[in-house]
């Protein structure tokens, strides 16, 4: 059983991208299998974890256009046990395909299905970096998804563009994938002892109260250098603020994520099997 998580807000420069890779990161450190998906067009998840064009394959043009099968549009990371796959849109025709064939909003879901029909889901957590914007590409991962993850800038809340999409998830919910849930609301950018940071989370507390993670990413100048080093901050730096914040986050997620449904134990199975 994989838990699929959106990460999305319509505003960029909130660290979507960065809570994708870090995140991920931090759930393979805690011995999870994850797939991130990055889907916006810009590729900057790939980007990021050094993923150079002439090495993918395929990735999500592909999974659009169903010109390959699923499986090999993904691509391991050569670091931890992450599978990623990868924005392939490089130009002006790509991105118009895309967009056109992203119109077939339920093609993500379809594909992640068939992942789980040819047994091939051997993941935990499957991580969707979303486009700063509320389109197709963007409905169609929180139609795929059983959870969506937020995250906020502190100090520059965009509470407009956070209640566009707060009404699309509740749209979303009320038709075509009601178990749709909020995995939370992340602060990211918190500066201690500013006014802004603690009037932003105070805020977010009021409005969303215990839809906001207990964790917090503060502001860390090292999230920059990791990204420009292609790797994920605990990779870089273990004991940066923002690379503890993030284990923190993975470890509230993971204590969060609801246990697979019962499944008897193999001896069972065996004994059900000479019964028959
Ligand atoms: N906690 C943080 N501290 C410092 N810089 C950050 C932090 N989170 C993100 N950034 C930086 O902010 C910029 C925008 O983040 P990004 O993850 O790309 O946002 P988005 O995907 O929402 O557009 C990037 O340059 C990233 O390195
Ligand atoms: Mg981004």
């Amino acid at each position: 059983m994989s838990r699929i998580i959106a990460i999305s807000n319509p505003k960029g420069g909130v660290g979507k991208t960065t809570t994708t890779i870090n995140l991920a990161a931090s759930l393979a450190i805690a011995e999870k299998n994850v797939l991130i998906i990055d889907l916006d067009p810009s590729g900057a998840v790939s980007s990021g974890v050094g993923l150079q064009r002439e090495n993918i394959r395929a990735g999500i043009f592909e999974l659009f256009s169903g010109a390959v099968r699923l499986w090999d549009t993904i691509h391991p990371l050569n670091f931890l046990s992450i599978d990623l796959i990868p924005s392939n849109v490089y130009t002006t025709e790509q991105d118009t395909r895309l967009a056109e064939m992203a119109k077939n909003r339920i093609r993500l879901k379809r594909q992640l299905n068939g992942l789980v029909s040819v047994g091939k889901m051997n993941y935990d957590y499957v991580l969707i970096d979303t486009p700063p914007m509320l389109n197709d590409l963007t409905i169609g991962a929180l139609l795929a998804a059983d959870s969506v993850l937020v995250p906020l800038q502190c100090g520059y809340f965009a509470l407009k563009a956070l209640d566009r999409l707060m009404e699309i998830v509740e749209r979303i919910k009320k038709s075509a994938n009601p178990t749709l849930e909020m995995e939370g609301i992340l602060l990211n950018f918190y500066e201690k002892g500013t006014r802004a940071s603690l009037k932003s989370a105070t805020l977010a507390w009021e409005i969303f109260d215990d839809l906001v993670f207990k964790t917090i990413i503060p502001k860390n100048a090292a999230v920059g250098y990791a990204a420009f080093q292609h790797k994920p901050l605990a990779l870089v730096d273990i004991t940066a603020p923002a690379s503890k914040a993030y284990l923190a986050l993975a470890e509230e997620i993971i204590r969060k994520t609801p246990e697979p449904a019962f499944l008897p134990p193999p001896e069972n199975q065996v004994e059900v099997h000479f019964a028959v």
